[in-house]
This record gives C-alpha cells, structure tokens and sequence, in this order.
C-alpha cells in the first residue's frame, strides 16, 4: 500500500491580482523522489511557501494534507515538529558558523546526542565534501558546497519529506551533476523528497515521478522516464 505523505488538492494562490497557482494536483507518497519541472515563473517556489504556509499575505485556497493531516496555515513551530523540511532557494546556511555547527543546528529541536553524532557521521558519508571541511566556516564554502549543507542541514531534522528548491540553481555543470548525485543518494536512504527544478533532465533521470508546471497549472503528471521519453516533454522542456 502507498503511504500518502503529501496531498495537495485544487491549490490556488493570487498575489493581489496575479494568479500564481491556478488549482493545482499533487500527491507525494512514502520514498518517493517527485520532481515538480517547469519555466522561470511556472509558479513551482509559490507552491512550496504554500505547503510551508511561508507566503507573503496572499490568498490561498485548496487543500493540503500532510501525513493525512491538514497542514494549511501551519507555523513555523508545527512545521519544524511536525518533520516537514525545505531548503530554500538560494539556500541560507548560517555563514558564521562551521559545517559542524550548521549541522547540529539542523538538528536543534533532538537532544539526543549520541543519534546526533551518528546522523552527523552518516550524512558525512553521503556528503564527503562536508566531512572533509567540518571545522570550516559556512560562508566560505562554494555555492555548491552550501547546497549540500543546506541539505545535510535539513536531513538533521529527520524530515518525514524534504522539499528542496532549485538546489542545482548557479552551479557549474560538474556541480549540478554532483548535487543531483546526493539527491538520488538522500533518497535511496529511504528520505521521501519533493524537487523543484528548472534541469528537467536531470530532474526526471533522477526522480520517480514527475511533474510540469506551466502558467501556474500542472499540464503533464507521470511516470518520469516515460516523461523523458514523451515528445512534447522534449521539445517543450529537454531542448531535444
Ligand atoms: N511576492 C510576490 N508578489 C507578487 N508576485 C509574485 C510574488 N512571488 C512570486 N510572484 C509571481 O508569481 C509567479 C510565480 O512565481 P514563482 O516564484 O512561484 O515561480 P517559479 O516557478 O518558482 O520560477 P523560478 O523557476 O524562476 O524560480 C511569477 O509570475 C512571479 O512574478
Ligand atoms: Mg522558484
């Protein structure tokens, strides 16, 4: 049986007049890897602040369902206990402090200091970039760098989902191939992941399923390579 972890249902979001998210679909289950595709202002970052409630005021209507539960309107205090991540666009480590430093604040809300150092250790592994420079400040980290630790961060919480932001957004083409490489690593240790991007390929190679959003309505939904291989998803989105 499919374990729903997110549900989204008929979400519409206006900014004063400008319709944003037209009554949008979409579901998350249990270790998935979804990736929701689409253009420079498709409406994919407005449908996220949704999920989190992070919005500026604007209007926001439809449902959505978190682990079976309404989380419309959450705080910021439920969304941290409740195991719900993002990693935002533009990242937002905290550039004073050491690797280290951002991944025990990551898990700030556990006191259990023996789990803590093991989880630390373990994310080292799939980010050995981190591990090589844990006592070095966040902010002089490369872009790509501060990625991984935004994401290493956010896996300190024990999300229930992670939704990552355009993570491979700036980053040369060697690093957008590595963040993609973590990504499809974080989910094959059973982490259940949302990913907005704008690289449809690499999106769709590495997810399960995908999604297009175009224009604030979601035009394609399906099975990822069979999108891959679906000539309007080509010529539309994979420049083929
Ligand atoms: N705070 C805001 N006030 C008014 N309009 C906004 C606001 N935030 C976003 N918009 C508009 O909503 C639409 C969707 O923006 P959104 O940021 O969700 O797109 P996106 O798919 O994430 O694009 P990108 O890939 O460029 O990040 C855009 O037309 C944008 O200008
Ligand atoms: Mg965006």
């Amino acid at each position: 049986m499919l374990e729903n972890v997110l549900k989204v249902s008929n979400l519409k979001v206006a900014y004063g007049g400008i319709k944003a998210v037209k009554g949008i679909d979409l579901e998350v289950n249990k270790g998935e890897l979804i990736t929701l595709i689409g253009a420079n202002g498709a409406g994919k970052t407005t449908t996220l602040k949704a999920i989190t409630s992070t919005l500026p005021s604007c209007k926001v209507e439809g449902e959505i369902h978190y682990l079976g539960k309404s989380i419309k309107g959450i705080n910021s205090f439920q969304l941290v206990n409740s195991h719900l991540a993002m990693v935002p666009e533009g990242r937002g480590v905290f550039t004073r402090m050491t690797i280290q430093e951002n991944l025990m604040m990551g898990a700030y809300t556990r006191n259990d200091k023996a789990g803590i150092n093991a989880d630390i250790e373990k994310w080292f592994t799939v980010f050995p970039r981190l591990k090589e420079r844990a006592a070095q400040l966040a902010g002089t980290l490369s872009g790509g760098e501060q990625q991984m630790l935004a994401m290493a961060r956010a896996l300190m919480s024990h999300p229930n989902l992670l939704l990552l932001d355009e993570p491979s957004m700036g980053l040369s083409p060697i690093m957008v191939e590595k963040i993609f490489e973590v990504v499809r690593n974080v989910s094959a240790q059973g982490v259940t992941i949302l990913l907005v991007e704008q690289n449809a390929k690499l999106a769709l190679q590495a997810a399960h399923r995908g999604y297009v959003m175009d224009s604030g309505s979601i035009t394609m939904s399906g099975d990822a390579k069979e999108m891959l291989h679906d000539p309007k998803v080509q010529a539309a989105y994979l420049g083929e």
